[in-house]
């Protein structure tokens, strides 16, 4: 939540660090701002509302405008403490207008420590928690200046560490100082931070599409850490004032990927992306032994063949990815698997020990819930193995192991390729511990693999044909209701189904297990009523078609209208369809990388139709970094 440019160089401040707001707005759209500094003034812009709101009001300004200081911070925000107006945007000031700092995270301490700040005569601005900060770095610096220290970098990295240790809670927090051009310090606790390295110029940011633009050499922080960034270096330290080292990276894809392509909205662009995606999280997976290649493994394989019993903890879509794992996993490993919530994990106290393998899945690797939920896992002696789509992010980093999905940046807010890859990281790690707790042989293990290298190509294939589902979705867009239901692997699909619909049309949505609608929520179903079916094949698993074919007629006879997702050659389904959508024949466990994909398409058209932010839905934010 909420995204943090930091920029100082020689380069005009102002353009870069719009920019980057640009390319974070999915991190929280309810206000944006910027402070540059500039001949010794610092000048602040923002305003409630998209960036472009912001833009509007820069371009407004008098004829010099914000200046063209070197030194920059901007912020999108996604409100927490204060609502999203004008004067809770960030940057927030410090009462002598030296220090402006932004802020993403939550200070859990701010109401004691406004207190003591109003105590001292501090007038608050705002509502937020993050002006607390901006008052106490000021106030940390003149207490040194008053015992003798220079004003410079250095000071205000020291006011910045005073500071971050008095604050409970999780954040990043940047800021500057009006007399210190060309320095801005960041602070980090559980909130992602990460430096950009560039020449005779640094960039700090939520991550690293902020800066692509300029440099792909970043720098990865460590929980606790100040960062102080002048033209001339990167200066790491831990809270403690000890001297730290980042860990240096090369980021392996370009700005291309990170805008919309000749798209109308990112969600399009990153489903048809879908098929690379996939074959590039397969890709070098499997070695000359016929072995899954797991990305970072702090776990032997006598770890793996310990492990007697799996949870997974994710949220939202990647939650819906671990119900499809559960299926996988059981039915090669054998052994159970549990599929939490990750924002319940740890509030149930589940039953943990050193043989328990917990996986976390995240696209974005900052959920503060999944974060958490991990952290509890590795309290109670746990094995954590990541799912992650974003390098050196803070769940992989404190994982014993890593399965990278290479599905490139994700910018619209729904997650459309990073399920399909979540999906295909899951299936890997099934494999994988089945192999190697000798469960499958490794050409049973190849024959799997192989079947998901098809994927992409049936991918592109239903891509290609989806003329229909636009059509359907643009019908359905006065719809009041839409149900979907499936079974088996299914059925997460029919929550992911309706997740979409609800996120992105702000329509009632409900997904079912398809047995389970009899069992009550049958009642929901009126006269045209739309019902999503998702048919299994009838290759494999005959018996849960059929299944599924009932409760279709079951629906129908009591008026739904009946969208059904059926596998082709299944030709008898059709007299249950009024609507049918085909997809390629798939094995049932793989099936949800094509019977998804229909329903992210049928979800964007109907938002789009409604006149709705695809990319940008009210009251989200892309990554969840707080509880
Ligand atoms: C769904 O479209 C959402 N973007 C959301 O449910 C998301 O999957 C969830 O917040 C988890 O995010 P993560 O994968 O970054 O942890």
């Amino acid at each position: 939540m909420c995204g943090i440019v930091g920029y100082v160089g020689s380069r005009p401040a102002l353009n870069i660090v719009i920019d980057g707001l640009r390319r974070l707005e999915y991190r929280g759209y309810d206000s944006a701002g910027v402070a540059i500094i500039d001949s010794g003034v610092i000048q602040t812009e923002k305003k409630a509302g998209k960036l472009a709101n912001l833009e509007k009001a820069l371009a407004e300004r008098a004829a010099d405008g914000i200046g063209t200081g070197t030194t920059g911070i901007g912020h999108t925000r996604w409100a927490t403490h204060g609502g999203p107006t004008d004067r809770n945007a960030h940057p927030h000031l410090s009462a002598d207008g030296r220090i402006a700092v932004i802020h993403n995270g939550i200070i859990e301490n701010f109401a004691r420590l406004r207190a003591e700040l109003e105590a001292a005569g501090i007038e608050f601005q705002s509502d937020t928690d993050t002006e607390c900060a901006a008052h106490l770095i000021a106030a940390e610096m003149r207490a040194l200046r008053e015992s003798g220290a220079q004003d410079g970098p250095a000071l205000l990295a020291e006011g910045m560490r005073r500071v971050a240790n008095r604050l409970e809670g999780a954040f990043t927090l940047l800021a500057t100082d009006v007399n210190v051009p060309n320095a801005v310090v960041a602070a980090r606790r559980n909130s992602p931070l990460v430096v950009g390295r560039g020449n005779g110029e640094n960039f700090l940011a939520s991550d690293v599409s902020a800066f692509i633009e300029h440099t792909r050499e970043a720098v990865e922080l460590g929980q606790d850490q100040i960062v102080l960034i002048t033209p001339e270096g990167i200066e790491i330290t831990g809270f403690d004032g000890s001297p730290a080292v980042g860990k240096e990276y090369h980021v392996d894809w370009d700005m291309s990927a990170a805008e919309k392509g000749g798209y109308d909205w990112f969600m399009l662009k990153e489903i048809a992306e879908q098929p690379q995606a996939i074959a590039d999280t397969l890709l070098g997976r499997l070695s000359e032994r016929g072995e899954i290649i797991l990305d970072e493994v702090r776990l032997t394989d006598q770890d793996l063949r310990d492990v007697d019993k799996v949870f997974i903890v994710a949220c939202g879509t990647a939650y819906h990815a671990g119900m499809v794992a559960k299926y996988a996993i059981e039915h090669w490993v054998r052994i159970p698997c549990e599929v939490e919530l990750a924002s319940e994990f740890r509030y149930r106290d589940p039953i943990l020990d050193r043989s328990t393998l917990v996986i976390a899945i995240s696209q974005s690797g900052e959920t503060m819930d999944t974060l958490m939920a991990l952290r509890h896992a590795k309290e109670q002696k746990a094995r954590v193995l990541a799912i992650c789509n974003t390098n050196g992010s803070t769940i992989p980093r404190e994982s014993d192991a890593v399965l990278y999905t290479h599905g490139g940046p994700e910018i619209a807010v729904a997650s459309t390729k990073a399920f399909l890859t979540q999906l295909v990281a899951c299936y890997l790690i099934g494999l994988h511990l089945a192999q190697v707790r000798g469960v499958m042989y490794s050409d049973e293990v190849a024959a799997v693999v192989e079947k998901l290298q098809a994927t992409p190509d049936s991918l592109r294939t239903l891509l290609s044909r989806m003329d229909d589902v636009r059509a359907l979705g643009r019908d359905l867009r006065t719809a009041s209701t839409v149900l979907f239901i499936g079974r088996h692997v299914g059925f997460p699909v029919a929550l992911e189904g309706a997740l979409k619909l609800k996120e992105l049309a702000y329509m009632h949505a409900e997904g079912f297990a398809a047995g389970e609608l009899k069992h009550g929520s049958i009642s929901l179903i009126d006269d045209g009523t739309p019902v999503v079916c998702v048919v299994p094949s009838p290759a494999g698993r005959g018996v849960m078609r059929d299944k599924v074919v009932s409760n279709i007629q079951e629906v129908r006879a009591r008026g739904a209208r009946t969208i059904v997702i059926a596998e082709e050659g299944d030709e008898d389904v059709r007299q249950f369809a009024d609507h049918l959508i085909q997809v390629p024949h798939t094995p049932t466990l793989l099936a949800p990388l094509m019977t998804t994909v229909p329903l992210q398409i049928l979800a964007c058209e109907i938002a789009a139709a409604r006149g709705n932010d695809v990319d940008q839905p009210r009251n989200l934010a892309k990554s969840v970094t707080v509880e």
